[in-house]
């Protein structure tokens, strides 16, 4: 299998997933990103690929991207979900919408052999209106809009009742909401042959383009990295070319296995605590993003009066969460700087930390200050996951 293979890399960000193309032997004839804390990080760890700085929307850019990624075999990295839910829209002065449509013109200008997105589980259940509606139908589907955003607002007040005594969640307000989603779900039945799923558009619009896709859930917990991220992965082959997703390597203990052959062929998920423990009395190194936080006296206790397996805000919030160190962390999010809480130590998880969670190496460096950082952390594609997905796409080239 020859060397180097040609990707483009588009919402590259950080770099994470082309950090597992790059290990699998790809390399990247063009990568661009909107963010520059991001290009800087992705620069630094990749000096000698041509990076396009600038929103993917804009002609130019545009232009730059299919001059420079011509020929390439391989594309990947996606637009974020928002972009999906106007796929069927086709609105050009809408950006989301407009987004996608870029996306599919890169791909049809360049006609890599295969494409490689990732996204959140949510893009699943997402689902846009038909395009041919008469009024009484948009009507009827304002009514859901109408009612979706009343639920997103009270589902938010609760979250935020949850996590400051200032603001109350009544039981009015929790009666109302189990009313609307009640409702919902009715006008949702009797709706559903006015809207479609977005992964159908997906495939539809890449299906008239020449090309086949399939979509799966994956875990990246299964595949060495420390952390039980799930995303959905879509990826799509011109003129027929097999499509393979890689098969789990890791797996959860289970007692039902049989012991033997469960030890013998997969090891166990990599746990917290075996990815970051030897960090945990090292002192704070700035160049090696191993950066502490401060936060004042109050905060300091209710940390320390946070056990493993919930969060400082109580319940099991994200925000602030002390994962349990002999499984897989839950998903890396930003989280505007809420990050996880160390499971032995009272303090917050360092940047350095969380990119291990990831499974980054040390040597990759990130660029930015720290909530940049997290930002980038949080937005990336484990690069393990990205090299097993690379490594299966490999065979099929
Ligand atoms: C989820 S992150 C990508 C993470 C990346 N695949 C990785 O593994 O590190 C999405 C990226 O899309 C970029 N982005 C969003 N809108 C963009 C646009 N209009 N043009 C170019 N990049 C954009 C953001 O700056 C962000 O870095």
């Amino acid at each position: 299998m020859s060397k180097n293979i040609s990707v483009v890399d588009l919402f590259c960000g950080c770099g994470g997933l082309y950090e597992g193309f790059k290990q699998a032997g790809f390399k990247a004839s063009v990568s661009n990103d909107i963010w520059e804390p991001a290009f800087k990080t992705f620069v630094r760890n990749n000096n000698s690929t041509p990076f396009v700085l600038g929103d993917i929307t804009d002609l130019e850019i545009k232009k730059k991207i299919i001059q420079e990624g011509k020929g390439s075999k391989v594309l990947i990295g996606g637009p974020p979900c928002q972009a999906y839910s106007m796929a069927g829209q086709r609105n050009v002065d809408d950006p989301r919408g407009k987004l996608f449509e870029d996306y599919l013109e890169i791909v049809n200008n360049i006609k890599p052999k295969f494409f490689v997105m990732e996204n959140v589980k949510g893009l699943l259940s997402m689902e846009h209106d038909k395009q041919k509606l008469n009024p009484a139908e948009k009507k009827e589907l304002n009514k859901i809009k109408s009612l979706e955003n009343d639920k997103i607002d009270l589902m938010l007040k609760r979250k935020q009742s949850k996590n400051t005594n200032k603001i109350k969640f009544s039981i009015k307000e929790e009666e109302k909401l189990e009313e609307i989603k009640k409702k919902l779900k009715l006008l949702k039945i009797n709706t559903s042959n006015l809207r479609v799923k977005v992964t159908e558009t997906i495939k539809k619009r890449f299906l008239d383009l020449g090309y086949f896709v399939e979509i799966k859930v994956l875990n990246s917990a299964n595949y060495g990295v420390p952390q039980k991220r799930e995303r959905v992965i879509i990826i799509g082959s011109h003129n027929g070319l097999n499509i393979n997703f890689p098969e789990p390597v890791y797996l959860e203990r289970k007692d039902t296995f049989n012991e033997e052959i469960f030890r013998k062929n997969h090891p166990n998920w990599i746990t917290v605590k075996e990815a970051i423990d030897d960090l945990k009395n090292k002192s704070e190194d700035v160049s090696f993003n191993h950066v502490f936080t401060k936060c004042g006296d109050d905060f300091k206790k209710k940390i320390k009066n946070t056990p493993i397996g919930k969060s400082v805000y109580g319940g099991f919030s994200d925000a602030y969460f002390r994962c349990p160190p002999d499984e897989p962390s839950r998903t890396v999010k930003e989280n505007h700087g809420g990050v996880f809480i160390h499971y032995e130590k009272d303090r917050f998880m360092t940047p350095r930390e969380l990119a291990r969670l990831q499974s980054f190496d040390d040597h990759f460096i990130f660029e930015g200050s720290k909530s940049q950082i997290l930002v980038q952390i949080g937005n990336a594609v484990p690069p393990k996951l990205g090299y097993s997905i690379a490594e299966v796409l490999k065979e099929n080239i």
